[in-house]
C-alpha cells in the first residue's frame, strides 16, 4: 500500500485508480438538487475532465456524467484517497515549507471523519459548506502544499487550485476566495447551477478556509450568547431557575443548544425532526431526555418549570407543532430562538410542519415547487405561533439562521411597525454586538500543531495568566466577558471539548489576542511547546459583514456594504498571515454575506512575533473602527482605548448629531 507521504506526493495518480463503493454506514450529502440543462451537464463533464488526460476521459465521462445523475454533483469518488484523513502531527507531512504543512493539518481536520458533516463531500458543515469540490482539487492541493516553497503563493479558486505563483517569505502561502460571483449571479439556484458546473463552492465560513475545529467552537459561541440572553432576563442565578428556553435543530451547530442551556442553568426544549441527530446528541450526552409525544413533553416541561429544574429535553418533532401546543396548553416560554438551516431553505434546511421527515425528504428531491410552498406555509405558522407567545412576554431572538428573512419574504407576520426592521432582534443586536464585538471580543482560536494533548493544556495555561492579568487591568465595561472567558478556558480540560486537532477556542478582544499569541509564541521559541496555528471563526468583529447577522447592529445604513470585510482580508494578507480567505455565503446563504479569515503559524520566531502584533491589531481594530463609525458608543469606546494604546494608530471619530435637528427637515 502506498505511504500517506507518498500518495501526497504522487497528486493525480497516473493510473485510474479502483473505483469506490459507495459507503451507507457514512453521512451522505443530500442529493442536490436538478438545475443543469443538456449542454450545460456535457459542460460540467468538460470542465471535470480538465484534470486528467484524454486517454482516461471516455472512462471518466461515463462515470461523472453517473455522478451527476445520481448525485446532482460530481465528487469524483474513485479519487478518495488511501490514506485516512485527519489531523496529523505537523512533522509528518511532507514538503519544504512549515507554513504550507501547517495549512494541510488543517485541512485534513477539516475533512476528518469524526469532524466533517459528509466526509465523502467534502462538505465540512451547514450542509453545503465545502472544502474542495471534488476530491482530485483535495490530491492536487496536497501535492503544490507539499512541493511548495515560502517563495511561492498557492491561489485558490472555490476549491480549484490555480497554481503557485512566486512570492515572498512574508506573503501568505495561501489565498483563497469561495463563491466571489458577480454580485447579480449570487441567488441560491446560481449557486445550485454553476456549483454543478464545477466552477465554484460555497465555502461557508471555516469550511473553505480550513478553521474548523469541531464541534467546540460552537458550543463556546452558543453559551455566550444563551448565557447573556438569560442575563437580559434575569438580574441574577436565582431568577433564572426554572426559565424555560424552547428552539430547534440538534444539528451540527445547533446541537449545541441544550448543553448551552445546562451551563446558563435554564429548562430547555430543542425541537429536531431527524431522529438520527436527536439520537445522536442523545448518546453525546449533550441532551438530556429525549420526548416524541406532545402531551408528554407538556406535562415534562410543567414539571420541570415548577421544580425549578435545569434539564435539557429534546422534542422529536417539528417546532411549529411544539410552539402551537404550548401555547394551547398554556405553557409559558421565557426565552425563545430557532436553528433550523433557514440559509438553506429549498434543500433540506427546514423541515415543514404537516410532513413527515420522510416525506418532506422525498418531496424536496422530486417536488421542488411544492415543497417551496409548504415550507412557506409552514414559516408563516411558524411565526404566528411565536407572536402569540411574544405577545405574552416571552423574549424571541433570530439565531443567525435567516428565519425572519425567510419568515417574511414568505409572507410571515414578521416585520416591524416601519416596514424597515424585523419585530424581533438577532442574536447579534441584541446580545453579542453591543457586549461582545463593539469591545472587539470574538471567536480567537489556536491549534497545537505537535498534535500533543499536553501541548494544548500549557497553552490553556498560558492563555487564562494573560486573561487573569489583563481582568486586573481592564474596565468595569469589559470585566464580564472577560470573567466569562476565564471560567471557561478553567473548565475546558475538564468538558473534554477537542473532537479532531487539539485545538481551543475563547472570546478576546484584541490586546488580549495580542497577549495570548505573543505568550505562546515566547513559550515556542523556549521550547516548551510545539508550533501553533493561530485563527478565528469568520463570524466576528471584522471578518463578515451580514446585514441580519453580524452587521445587524449597524445602524447607518452600511450594514448592506461588503468594505468592511474585503478590507480586512487585504490587510490581513500583507500583515504577515500564514493564509488568508474571503467567501461569499456561509451562515445565512449565498448573496446574504461576505466573510473572511485568516490562518497564522506561530514558529517561535521574531518574525512571527512580528506578524501576529500587527495583523491581530488590524484584524480586530479595523471591525472596532467601522462599528465606531457607525455611531456604536462601546466601540467608540473600544477605538479610543486602542488609539492610545497604540499611537500609530488614528482613526475618524464620529460627531454625534442632536436629533432635534433633524425633525423638522424634510
Ligand atoms: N450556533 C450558532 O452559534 C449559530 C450562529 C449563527 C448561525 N447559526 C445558524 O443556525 C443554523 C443551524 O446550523 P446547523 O449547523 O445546526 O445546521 P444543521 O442543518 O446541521 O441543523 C439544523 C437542524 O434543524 C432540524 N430542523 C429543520 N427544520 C426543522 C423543524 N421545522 N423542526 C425541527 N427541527 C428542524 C434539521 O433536521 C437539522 O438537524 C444555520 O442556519 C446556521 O447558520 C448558528
Amino acid at each position: 500500500m502506498i505511504s500517506f507521504a507518498d500518495e501526497i506526493k504522487q497528486g493525480i495518480p497516473s493510473a485510474l485508480p479502483a473505483p469506490k463503493a459507495w459507503d451507507p454506514a457514512i453521512n451522505h450529502a443530500p442529493k442536490r438538487k436538478e438545475i443543469l440543462s443538456p449542454a450545460e451537464k456535457k459542460l460540467a463533464i468538460a470542465n471535470a475532465l480538465r484534470y486528467f488526460p484524454k486517454a482516461q476521459h471516455a472512462i471518466l465521462a461515463a462515470e461523472f456524467a453517473q455522478e451527476l445523475q445520481t448525485y446532482g454533483r460530481i465528487y469524483m469518488y474513485r479519487f478518495m484517497p488511501e490514506h485516512p484523513i485527519f489531523a496529523r502531527p505537523i512533522s509528518d507531512y511532507p514538503g519544504k515549507s512549515a507554513q504550507a504543512k501547517a495549512i494541510m493539518l488543517m485541512i485534513q481536520n477539516n475533512l476528518d471523519h469524526r469532524v466533517a458533516q459528509h466526509p465523502h463531500e467534502l462538505i465540512t458543515y451547514g450542509g453545503n459548506g465545502a472544502v474542495f469540490q471534488n476530491w482530485i482539487q483535495y490530491r492536487l492541493v496536497m501535492q503544490y502544499l507539499a512541493e511548495m516553497t515560502d517563495e511561492q503563493t498557492l491561489v485558490m479558486y472555490s476549491g480549484h487550485p490555480m497554481g503557485l505563483f512566486p512570492s515572498h517569505p512574508n506573503a501568505p502561502r495561501v489565498v483563497v476566495t469561495n463563491g466571489m460571483m458577480i454580485p447579480n449571479y449570487s441567488k441560491p439556484d446560481d449557486w445550485e447551477k454553476f456549483n454543478a458546473l464545477g466552477v465554484t463552492q460555497y465555502g461557508q465560513m471555516t469550511a473553505g478556509s480550513y478553521m474548523y475545529i469541531g464541534p467546540q467552537g460552537i458550543v463556546h459561541g452558543t453559551t455566550i450568547t444563551v448565557l447573556n440572553a438569560v442575563r437580559r432576563l434575569a438580574k441574577n442565578r436565582h431568577d433564572i431557575q426554572g426559565k424555560l428556553f424552547l428552539t430547534a435543530g440538534l444539528g451540527g451547530m445547533s446541537g449545541a443548544q441544550p448543553k448551552a442551556g445546562n451551563i446558563a442553568g435554564v429548562i430547555s426544549v430543542t425541537a429536531e425532526v431527524n431522529p438520527k441527530a436527536a439520537h445522536t446528541r442523545h448518546e453525546q450526552g449533550w441532551v438530556d431526555e429525549i420526548i416524541s409525544d406532545l402531551d408528554q413533553l407538556v406535562a415534562r416541561v410543567k414539571k420541570a418549570q415548577a421544580a425549578k429544574e435545569v434539564v435539557s429535553i429534546a422534542y422529536l418533532g417539528n417546532v411549529v407543532d411544539v410552539w402551537e401546543k404550548f401555547d394551547q396548553t398554556g405553557v409559558h416560554v421565557d426565552l425563545g430562538s430557532d436553528q433550523t438551516s433557514l440559509h438553506n431553505p429549498w434543500a433540506g434546511g427546514y423541515y415543514p410542519a404537516g410532513l413527515s421527515f420522510e416525506q418532506a425528504n422525498d418531496m424536496m428531491a422530486n417536488d421542488p415547487e411544492q415543497f417551496k410552498t409548504y415550507v412557506q406555509e409552514s414559516l408563516r405558522r411558524h411565526a404566528a405561533a411565536v407572536n402569540k407567545h411574544t405577545e405574552r412576554g416571552t423574549y424571541f431572538f433570530d439565531y443567525g439562521n435567516a428565519f425572519l428573512l425567510e419568515s417574511s419574504r414568505a409572507g410571515g407576520e414578521v416585520m416591524a411597525a416601519n416596514h424597515i426592521d424585523f419585530r424581533y432582534p438577532s442574536y447579534i443586536q441584541d446580545i453579542l454586538g453591543p457586549m461582545c464585538f463593539d469591545f472587539g471580543f470574538g471567536p480567537f482560536r489556536w491549534v497545537c500543531a505537535s498534535g500533543k494533548p499536553e501541548d494544548l493544556e500549557k497553552t490553556d495555561d498560558i492563555a487564562c495568566a494573560v486573561l487573569e492579568q489583563m481582568m486586573q487591568e481592564s474596565p468595569a465595561e469589559i470585566q464580564q466577558q472577560m470573567a466569562d472567558n476565564i471560567q471557561w478556558i478553567k473548565g475546558a480540560q475538564e468538558n473534554k471539548l477537542v473532537v479532531g486537532s487539539q485545538a481551543r477556542i475563547l472570546y478576546a478582544d484584541a490586546e488580549g489576542r495580542m497577549r495570548i499569541a505573543a505568550a505562546f509564541n515566547e513559550a515556542i521559541a523556549k521550547g516548551e511547546i510545539g508550533p501553533v496555528i493561530l485563527g478565528r471563526d469568520h463570524h466576528d468583529v471584522s471578518g463578515t459583514d451580514s446585514p441580519y447577522r453580524e452587521t445587524s447592529n449597524i445602524y447607518d445604513g452600511s450594514r448592506f456594504t461588503a468594505d468592511m470585510a474585503i478590507q480586512n482580508v487585504i490587510g490581513d494578507s500583507f500583515r504577515g498571515a500564514t493564509w488568508v480567505s474571503i467567501h461569499n455565503g456561509g451562515g445565512v446563504g449565498w448573496g446574504e454575506v461576505i466573510n473572511g479569515g485568516f490562518g497564522m503559524l506561530l514558529d517561535g520566531s521574531a518574525q512571527a512575533q512580528r506578524n501576529l502584533t500587527s495583523m491581530l491589531h488590524w484584524d480586530v481594530n479595523n471591525g472596532i473602527a467601522r462599528r465606531n463609525w457607525a455611531r456604536n458608543e462601546n466601540a467608540t469606546f473600544a477605538i479610543k482605548r486602542a488609539m492610545e494604546a497604540e499611537p500609530l494608530l488614528k482613526v475618524t471619530l464620529p460627531n454625534l448629531v442632536d436629533e432635534r435637528l433633524l425633525e423638522d427637515l424634510f
